[in-house]
């Protein structure tokens, strides 16, 4: 039976971390679905089309991965699209109450749904989205940690 794993987040801008966690768990899976939260919550520095339009960019070399946005819950576009398995990074041990806690929930929404963890790769752990947007808004250099699209797209945008 071909498996289908969701690997979502808001990605505000995915960053090498991501990009390592989604490649390592597109070699375990048949399909990958990269979902993008719009996440209004977090009020996002690149709208939802953009960050969509760099993940497509992104991955399009990746036959197995494909890139979808969403809104409401998780569950429900795991549901709709038939997914299995929801694909969680875990940087370090500060991450694991928050996830497993997500896990939970969404276990209890859909008990069919498995989530899957994989061990972020050590050169990533400090890294998140939040840290690039950081060094971005005061000009430093954080293009070691991101795919020269989001280069693009943040030059495109402005900081
Ligand atoms: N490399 C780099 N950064 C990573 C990472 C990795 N391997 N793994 C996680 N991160 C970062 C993310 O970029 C994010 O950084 P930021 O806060 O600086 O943007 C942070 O770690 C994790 O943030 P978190 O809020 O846990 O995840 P997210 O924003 O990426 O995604 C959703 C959260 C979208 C998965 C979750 O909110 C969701 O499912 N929303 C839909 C509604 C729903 O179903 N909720 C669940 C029931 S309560």
């Amino acid at each position: 039976m071909e498996v289908t794993a969701i690997y979502p987040g808001t990605f505000d801008p995915m960053t090498l971390g991501h990009i390592d966690v989604a490649l390592r768990a597109g070699k375990m899976f048949d399909r990958l679905i990269i979902a993008i939260a719009e996440s209004p919550n977090k009020k996002p520095h690149f709208d939802l089309d953009e960050r969509a339009a760099m993940a497509n960019e992104i991955m399009q070399e990746h036959a197995s991965i494909e890139i979808q946005s969403f809104d409401g819950l998780l569950v429900d576009l795991a549901q709709r699209i038939n997914a299995r398995v929801i694909v969680r990074g875990l940087r370090a041990i500060s991450d694991f109450d928050y996830e497993v806690q997500i896990a939970g929930v969404n276990r209890h929404l859909a008990p069919d749904v498995e989530t899957v963890f994989i061990a972020a790769s050590h050169d990533y752990t400090f890294l998140s989205s939040s840290i690039v947007r950081e060094i971005a808004s005061f000009g430093g250099d954080y293009s070691e940690f991101v795919h020269p699209v989001v280069v693009s797209a943040f030059n495109r945008k402005g900081r």
